[in-house]
């Protein structure tokens, strides 16, 4: 290795030799295959920017906001749900599939942000949520006044034992408490029961009602339409239960590993992705879709993908994986192999608006996570998090994620290091999984804070200056050493390690071949690809990097006397030249 090339940062406003302009998508808006590849940026729209003052974000912001996406160089975004709702599962009890929620925009906003998006070079995924409507959906407002039509579209049973008082099993939602809710008929007197997998607020739609199936496929097609590049899937594994909605061996919703539900991954799903797909590919460019498919295995998850299914599934094991060199490589290994089983990419991420931010995760102790059946959040109760580790490490991560094959989401915030706020007063907290569980599960509130932007004190430009509403959850004042504006010009930031590792990515990865593994020291995953080489180190002890090897990024300073240090990831040009 050439000391010399040590330095890992170049000033982020020099190029990068040979690396075209950010804007990853700019040269690409035409290539069909685009979703082979792409980085996408999960756009959680509540807490992004705010356009109005409200203290909530929205389309508007969004829009204002496009300049910081394209410096960094994404492809895509993929935007949380922004339907017109009553907002008890922040936007995933959906009221109206076809229009915005106010606090958002209208749907000529939305219409004009795609286009704007478009003109930016970037593409424009939303996220369809098929498991469930809000309580306050039309169809269920009428299931409930007893329109027999409306009740075949969700899942009324009646109670079991003495008077039905007993719900009709034993499912414990997702959020905590049990997964059934009993009516009240018309007349006063205690009804049915419905099934929701989630809050009360949002009840189940019966997947074999043949009039669900259409009203989605339209739904689809009125956003295609729109100029909708594709989907991210909620809840993709839930839509088809088994029929006879059994008793469970574990009643809990909440997702556990390796253990069967009948509410969970049941074949008869696949069918509604065929159907879908045929929808996205009538379309010239077709459409693509995401799934997000909380299963028991990455085999299970390649049944969700292929040719005639799914473009692309989340590979969850890889978020949940511990910083452990085992785990790491494992977990590639088994998706990639079985995502190229059915000719798909990998899909690859570190975070999202459900899940503990990677800061925080990498700061505390690595339990295996993928034997676990809690939850990190639960299995870390009391310990304090190192920041500054569960930073570098994050760092690390990233380089390791980007420098895979296939696709890659960064969900917003992470591009500045953010933490997840762990302090956020319970008075404040807004995710249902905090009351549904009476505060025993604090919920995601704490990686949904809004992002700073820029200023020394919140609002941190997140609200136009003046406004009267504070963000609709609390900031912490340090966040002003994170804000965009701190860290634009700073070349040993966060920010610029991403808006460098998103160029070189666009420029070099994307085009290099299939991943040979590296015989490395223990505590390390190292691979090739071609010319190009990527290095991370979990382990304890500083490991010598390849002799005649180039450094083009590092996520922490090398050491020239003994390497890559602990917590580091570097990806190297191999060859000497
Ligand atoms: C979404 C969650 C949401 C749930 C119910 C998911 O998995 O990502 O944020 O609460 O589905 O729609």
């Amino acid at each position: 290795m050439s000391t010399a090339a040590l330095d890992p940062t170049p000033a982020p406003s020099d190029p990068v030799p040979g690396v075209p302009p950010p804007g990853g998508a700019g040269g690409a808006i035409a290539d069909v295959e685009w979703w082979r590849t792409a980085v996408v940026y999960q756009v959680y729209i509540r807490s992004f920017a705010d356009g109005d003052g409200d203290g909530i974000g929205d389309v508007a912001g969004l829009r204002s906001r496009l300049g910081h996406l394209q410096a960094l160089g994404v492809d895509a975004v993929w935007i949380n749900p922004w339907y017109a709702s009553p907002q008890a599962d922040a936007g995933y009890d959906v009221s109206d599939y076809r229009t915005l929620d106010p606090a958002y925009g209208s749907l000529a906003d939305g219409e004009a942000l795609i286009a704007g998006c478009h003109a930016a070079g970037i593409r424009v995924l939303l996220d369809i949520v098929p498991n469930h409507t809000s309580d306050e959906h039309a169809w269920f407002t009428a299931a409930l006044a007893g329109d027999p039509a409306a009740r075949a579209r969700y899942l009324f049973r009646p109670g079991r034992g003495p008077g039905g008082d007993a719900p009709p099993n034993n499912w414990q939602s997702t959020f905590g408490g049990p997964a059934w809710t009993r009516t009240t008929t018309p007349d006063g007197t205690p009804g049915d029961w419905y099934l929701h997998l989630f809050a009360p607020k949002q009840p189940d739609l019966d997947w074999d009602n043949p009039e669900v199936r259409e009203e989605f496929a339209d739904i689809l097609r009125f956003w295609f339409d729109r100029g909708v590049d594709g989907f991210r899937i909620d809840v993709a594994h839930g839509l088809v239960k088994d029929a006879a909605l059994p008793d469970a061996a574990h009643p809990e919703l909440r997702f556990r590993h390796s253990e069967p539900h009948p509410a969970w991954d049941q074949d008869g799903v696949h069918a509604v992705y065929r159907a879908w797909r045929t929808v996205a590919d009538s379309y010239d460019p077709p459409r693509v879709f995401v799934a997000e498919a909380w299963v028991a295995s990455p085999e299970r998850l390649a049944r969700y993908l292929g040719a005639d299914r799914l473009h692309t599934a989340f590979q969850f094991d890889f978020l949940r994986a511990p910083w452990d060199a085992r785990w790491q490589r494992e977990v590639i290994d088994r998706s990639m192999a079985s995502a190229a089983q059915v000719g798909s990419p990998s899909t690859w991420v570190l975070a999202n608006h459900d899940m503990t931010r990677q800061v925080t995760r990498y700061a505390r102790c690595q339990p295996d996570f993928l034997a676990e059946p809690q939850w990190e959040r639960d299995r870390w109760a009391g310990e304090t998090p190192d920041l500054a580790l569960g930073t570098r490490r994050a760092r690390a991560a990233v380089l390791l994620t980007l420098a895979l094959p296939g696709v890659a989401y960064l969900y917003q915030g992470e591009e500045l290091g953010l933490e997840e706020v762990e302090d956020i007063p319970a008075g404040r907290r807004q995710d249902p999984t905090f009351a549904q569980t009476a505060g025993t599960d604090l919920g995601r509130d704490g990686c949904r804070v809004p992002l700073p932007w820029s200023g020394q004190a919140p609002p941190f430009g997140f609200s136009p200056p003046g406004s009267a509403e504070a963000p609709w959850l609390p900031q912490p004042p340090s966040w002003r050493s994170l804000t965009v504006q701190s860290q634009q010009d700073d070349p040993a930031s966060t920010l610029t390690l991403y808006r460098q590792a998103l160029r070189l990515r666009a420029e070099q990865w994307v085009r290099a071949p299939d991943l040979q593994w590296v015989d490395s020291p223990a505590g390390t995953v190292a691979f090739n690809r071609g010319s190009l080489g990527c290095w991370v180190n979990s382990g304890g002890d500083p490991v010598a990097l390849p002799r005649r090897a180039r450094v083009l990024l590092a996520s922490s300073p090398l050491d020239p006397a003994t390497g890559l240090p602990p917590d580091t990831a570097v990806w190297l040009h191999l060859g000497g030249d």
